[in-house]
C-alpha cells in the first residue's frame, strides 16, 4: 500500500508513501485517499485531517504512466472522486509539505485549510508543458490569489512557487525549516481537539461557501478540457519525453 493512514490524538493522517516514484499518485492511491477522507469525516473522534508526503517530496503529482494508460474518464474516476471528497471535506485539513509538490500536489493545497511548507519547498503546476491544462479549479483560484499576470507565470510558463511566495500569496500558512514542518503541522491539527467542532465546521463551511459553486464549475470545465488534452499529440510527446528523459519537441505542432 502506498497510502498509509492512521488515527491518533484526534487527527486522521494520510501519508503519501511511494518515495521510489517520487510519491506519484496512482488510481489506487487516489481511491485510498478518498476512502480515508470519508472515514475521517464519519469518525466522531477525528477533529482534523493531516496530509503528509515524504521528506523532500510531497508528491510529483499524478502518475504519468497511469495518465497514459488509464486516463480519467469522468466524474466517477478516482482522481475526480478524490478532488470532490477534499473540496467537500467538512473537517479541517492540514497539509505538511517538504520539497517538491507538483501538479495536483500543489493544486490540492488550494483546498486544504492550513498548509505548512519547508523553506526549500517548490510548488509547481507544469500542466502546459505536459500538453495539459490546469485542474482542481487552479485556473480560477490562482488568478484570484495573485492576479492574472503572476498566475500566468505559474500556469502558462509553469514556473514554480517558492515557499515564501506560497506564503505571500496565501497558499501556505507558514514556512518552516524542513525538519520542523511535520511536527508543527501535527501540533496545529491537534489544536482542533480543544476547539468546539460545530463552530469549526460551520466556520470552514462559511469560509468556503461563497466560492464553492465557482470552484465546482471550474473543476468540471477544466476536467472536460483536461480529458481531451490527455489524448492530444502534444501530451503524447510530453509524456514520452519524460519517460525517455529527453526534452520534448513541440516544434511540429
Ligand atoms: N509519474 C510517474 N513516475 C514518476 C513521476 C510521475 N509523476 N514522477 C517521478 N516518477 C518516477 C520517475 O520516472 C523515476 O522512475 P525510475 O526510477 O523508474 O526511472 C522516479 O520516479 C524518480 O524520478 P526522477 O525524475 O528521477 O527524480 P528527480 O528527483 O530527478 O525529479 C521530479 C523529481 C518530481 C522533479 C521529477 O520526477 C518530475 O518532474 N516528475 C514529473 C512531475 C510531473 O510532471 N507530474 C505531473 C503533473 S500533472
Amino acid at each position: 500500500m502506498t497510502i498509509n493512514t492512521a488515527t491518533a490524538g484526534g487527527v486522521a493522517s494520510i501519508e503519501i508513501a511511494r518515495p521510489q516514484k517520487k510519491n506519484a499518485l496512482t488510481l489506487a492511491m487516489y481511491e485510498a485517499m478518498t476512502d480515508a477522507i470519508s472515514a475521517a469525516v464519519a469518525d466522531q473522534t477525528v477533529r482534523a485531517l493531516l496530509i503528509v508526503g515524504q521528506p523532500g517530496i510531497f508528491t510529483s503529482g499524478n502518475d504519468l504512466e497511469d495518465f497514459m494508460q488509464r486516463p480519467p474518464t469522468g466524474e466517477d474516476s478516482p482522481v475526480l472522486r478524490f478532488m470532490h471528497a477534499l473540496v467537500a471535506c467538512a473537517k479541517p485539513v492540514v497539509a505538511a509539505v517538504t520539497g517538491a509538490a507538483v501538479g495536483i500536489g500543489t493544486t490540492m493545497l488550494l483546498h486544504c485549510d492550513l498548509v505548512y511548507v519547508s523553506a526549500d519547498a517548490r510548488l509547481s503546476m507544469p500542466f502546459v508543458s505536459l500538453g495539459l491544462v490546469p485542474e482542481f479549479a487552479s485556473s480560477l483560484i490562482l488568478p484570484r490569489l495573485m492576479g492574472h499576470a503572476k498566475a500566468a507565470e505559474k500556469l502558462l510558463l509553469g514556473e514554480a512557487l517558492t515557499a515564501s511566495e506560497a506564503a505571500d500569496f496565501g497558499i501556505a500558512s507558514a514556512v518552516l525549516p524542513a525538519d520542523a514542518v511535520l511536527a508543527h503541522a501535527r501540533r496545529m491539527a491537534e489544536r482542533f481537539n480543544s476547539l468546539p467542532p460545530g463552530a469549526v465546521r460551520e466556520t470552514k463551511r462559511l469560509m468556503r461557501s461563497s466560492s464553492k459553486d465557482g470552484i465546482l464549475h471550474a473543476m468540471r470545465a477544466e476536467a472536460a478540457v483536461f480529458a481531451e488534452r490527455l489524448r492530444s499529440p502534444e501530451a503524447k510527446e510530453a509524456f514520452e519525453a519524460f519517460f525517455a528523459r529527453r526534452k520534448p519537441d513541440f516544434s511540429k505542432f
